[in-house]
């Protein structure tokens, strides 16, 4: 474990702030990534699924002597990154449209890696880690940070997951897909990877408009498949695990958490 990190206190922080904003939980994000990464001035670090450049426009700031080179398959995306490093002069993030599994660099070209809400996106997670695993240097460190669902403990948690997982690959597509944390361990460790840190975080939401949370609008559509086919026992759950939505006048009040996994890895 990584004793320098105070986990449990981000983890507290968040749980106690009932009122954050969708753009105040992925600033949030972005700085657990780079605290517990910890790149050194001169690291040259790969960030997959880079999409607008949200997290390399924080990250290359403490690369004064390295880099950040973002990847990432959506030329959109990359056309937004494109301007806001063009806006700013920024010098030491770089752009690649590309894919996970097959990543375009060479061996052990890089000293570290992290992936922002961008694993679950991946066509084949098993080809992405074992790409991952080969453009790190030895002793290189992964860190990635993505939506979990609950550890299914019973027949009835595996077909909610099934069901939020359906609602998703709609909007989505077929390879979209949320893993539990013993299936993110499962896939680092087979690429090859020691797993230092696979933590779960909550955050939680009390907010009007269904916008307010990350992903709200496909949450909504999985809670709305689930009361669609009187799925009662299913709809129970979902609010106990995940979200409840409720309609005040006008507006969708959404209530509930987000679960998200930290993993810290290490190439051997
Ligand atoms: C939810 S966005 C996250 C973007 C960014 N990391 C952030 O947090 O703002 C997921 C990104 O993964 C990219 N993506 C999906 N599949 C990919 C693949 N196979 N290879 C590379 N990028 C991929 C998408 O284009 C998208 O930009």
């Amino acid at each position: 474990m990584d004793n320098e990190i105070d986990y449990q206190d981000y983890h507290k922080a968040l749980q106690f702030d009932q009122r954050v904003t969708r753009m105040g939980a992925l600033d949030h994000m972005t700085s657990i990534i780079i605290d517990g990464l910890k790149p050194r001035e001169e690291d040259r670090v790969l960030d997959m699924g880079t999409g607008t450049g949200r997290l390399g426009m924080v990250l290359h700031k403490k690369l004064p002597h390295g880099s950040v080179v973002g990847i990432d398959s959506g030329r959109g995306m990359l056309r937004v990154a494109r301007e806001k490093i063009a806006k700013q002069n920024i010098d030491n993030f770089l752009l690649v449209r590309g894919m996970a599994e097959t990543l375009p660099f060479l061996p052990a070209a890089f000293d570290s890696a992290c992936l922002m809400l961008s694993f679950h996106h991946f066509t084949s997670p098993e080809k992405a880690t074992a790409e991952l695993h080969r453009v790190l240097k030895r002793k290189g460190y992964l860190f990635s940070l993505d939506p979990v669902l609950s550890e299914p403990a019973d027949s009835d948690d595996r077909r909610l997951n099934e069901a939020i997982e359906e609602a998703f690959q709609e909007a989505h597509g077929p390879e979209f897909r949320f893993f539990t944390t013993s299936q993110l361990r499962g896939l680092y460790e087979a690429a090859g990877f020691s797993i230092d840190i696979c933590q779960i975080h909550e955050l939680n939401f009390d907010r009007k408009g269904i916008e307010s949370v990350p992903m709200g609008p496909h949450w909504a559509q999985a809670y709305g498949n689930l009361a669609f086919r009187r799925q009662k026992d299913l709809l129970k759950k979902f609010e106990q695990n995940y979200f409840a939505f409720m309609t005040e006048g006008q507006k969708t009040v959404v209530t509930g958490k987000m679960r998200w996994a930290t993993t810290k890895a290490m190439k051997g």
